[in-house]
């Protein structure tokens, strides 16, 4: 046998031939080095073909879920849907050099011209697709002060190409260049960089310290520029940003601030058929004030119990489900939280989670995370629930469950690449709340809108360092919003709010549960027992209330 073959086979791998093919012209050793590794991070890499391959040589260690990624790979080749693998493979090589990409691509074309002389174009794929474009592995190994650079460089690297497409950042030179500039050749300039430090002088001007990878140089904005100055009061520590000024002696006027930004391209994306998606979150199953009357009329209606014939109609066409974390109230998540709770261990407050799951349609497909609440590590990502807690939901065909954050495709087919559902428990939020003048003074944790919209604007789910705490991952940051999702759906401080922001759904869930002292402290007032419910087909967003019957 081939000594490839053997080595692959060996490991549990399928190789395909044109990736043979590709093996012969490449150097091996190094090739094998990087499979071990995978194999070490105990990544699922089923099916090796070249474009997998242009991945690894280009030494890209983003973590994606190999399996679904096989899984599209071989709708693709049944021509059931192209548009999904290339979701995939766009995640893949959104760092490959144009080459790259271009042979990415020319693989693509070259698959599709044999599919059509094959005859395979026939079948539809219409079965309510889920699939799970990102979610992340629970690496738990020590990280040091290394890992944190590493994990905002690249961040910054990142948003920095991001930024560095805008046609006014184009002539963005380095900080290092710019205070090594002749003092005559001082005029204009564009920069990139992330704000290390930001303070108010005793005349109402800001000065921000900008930091990019060579230099750090103090900003001024002068408080007589209102747009400007506006803009700059909101700015967060660690925010990535491009600015345009002017030089003084080694400090810059700013005059424009741009933001990351999603583009103002992304369409309005809609489906061909009348299909409903659910989202809700924020259960506290185990806490005194879940108010179980409320969500089993929720699940009631699920079921068309007590439906007139017009509402059964749209019941009847929900095809997803989303829960975005704190499914149960949890045990020691804060002070004093014995007192609230009305059951007290957590396995059964899972197993009241898994009653009322249980009791859904099946034809409902219903992707989970956890929030903070739940039996988690706090940090972010944090990992999908265990088989411990919900192991009977782990063999339900319907049943998903992610990370937080996480990325996930839904209603693709093979003409239509699905929505893409960025999902974020939000335990950032209060933080830019409380933070961020626009956002407080518009009433704070009330504005999850706004809040979203801010999180958009910044590409990333918890910008500040402190905002969150997370896992520095060295080699990818979970939080960048690097895919434009259709839908950014959210939880954590219990209020409905939605906002379109350029053609981005933002939806935050609600509760169930009615507000608790601690919440009172917190300053979360509870707007609880509604969904969002929304036409696929339209992009209507309807809010419907299960406080009462209506
Ligand atoms: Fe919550
Ligand atoms: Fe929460």
């Amino acid at each position: 046998m081939n000594e490839n073959i053997s080595y692959f086979l060996k490991r549990g791998f399928l190789v395909s031939p044109d990736f043979l093919d590709k093996l012969n012209s490449i150097d091996k050793s190094e090739f094998f080095k990087l499979i071990e590794e995978k194999i070490n991070n105990k990544e699922n890499l089923i099916l090796l073909n070249n474009d997998l391959s242009s991945n690894i040589f280009s030494g890209n260690k983003l973590t994606l879920n190999w399996l679904e990624f096989d899984n599209s790979r071989v709708l693709f080749e049944k021509n059931k849907n192209s548009e999904l693998y290339k979701t995939f493979l766009d995640i893949l090589s959104y760092d490959l050099d144009s080459n790259k990409k271009e042979e990415l691509n020319h693989l693509l074309e070259e698959v599709k011209i044999d599919e059509k002389n094959l005859g395979l174009a026939e079948e539809n794929g219409d079965e309510n697709n889920v699939i799970i474009l990102k979610s992340y592995n629970d690496e738990s190994k020590k990280r040091d002060i290394q890992d944190f650079v590493a994990y905002f460089k690249n961040r910054y690297e990142f948003l920095k190409e991001v930024l560095s497409n805008r046609k006014e950042l184009q002539n963005a030179i380095s900080i290092k260049r710019l205070l090594g500039r002749d003092k005559n050749e001082k005029g204009a300039v564009s920069l990139v960089g992330l704000i290390y430090d930001k303070n108010i002088t005793k005349n109402g001007n800001i000065i921000l310290k900008l930091e990019d990878k060579t230099s750090i140089i103090p900003l001024i904005i002068t408080k007589n520029n209102p747009e400007i100055f506006n803009l700059a009061n909101n700015l967060v520590l660690d925010e990535v940003i491009g600015i345009n000024g002017f030089c003084g002696d080694n400090v810059v006027f700013v005059n424009s601030i741009f933001f990351p930004d999603v583009p103002l391209t992304k369409e309005l994306k809609k489906c061909n058929e009348e299909v409903y998606c659910v989202f809700t979150s924020d259960l506290h199953i185990g806490s005194k004030l879940f108010l179980e009357e409320d969500f089993s009329r929720f699940i009631d209606w699920l079921n068309c119990k007590d439906c007139n014939d017009e509402e059964k109609k749209i019941v009847e066409k929900i095809n997803y489900l989303f829960i975005v974390g704190d499914l149960i109230d949890g045990i020691g998540i804060y002070p004093g939280q014995e007192e609230d709770l009305i059951i007290k261990d957590v396995y059964k407050q899972y197993e009241k989670f898994v009653y009322f799951i249980t009791k859904i349609p099946k034809r409902i497909k219903i992707i989970i995370c956890g929030g903070n609440h739940d039996a988690l590590r706090i940090s972010e990502p944090q990992p999908i629930l265990e088989k411990n807690y919900v192991g009977s939901l782990y063999e339900k065909d319907n049943i998903f469950f992610v990370t937080n954050p996480s990325l996930v495709n839904i209603q693709s087919s093979k003409d239509f690449s699905g929505f893409d559902v960025l999902m974020y428990h939000g335990y950032s939020f209060p933080y830019f709340a409380d933070l961020v003048d626009a956002i407080r003074m518009e009433g704070g944790q009330k504005r999850a809108d706004l809040i979203m919209k801010f999180l958009l604007q910044r590409r990333h789910l918890a910008p500040t360092h402190t905002s969150n705490l997370y896992i520095p991952d060295a080699n990818q940051d979970p939080l960048l919003i690097d895919k434009i999702p259709d839908f950014f759906i959210t939880g954590h401080i219990h209020r409905v709010n939605s906002i379109n922001y350029r053609n981005i759904t933002g939806l935050n869930c609600g509760c169930w549960v009615s507000q608790s002292e601690e919440q009172k402290k917190r300053g979360l007032v509870p707007d609880p027992s509604k969904i969002f419910l929304v036409n696929l087909q339209t992009r209507e967003v309807k809010i419907r209330d299960f406080s009462k019957n209506e």
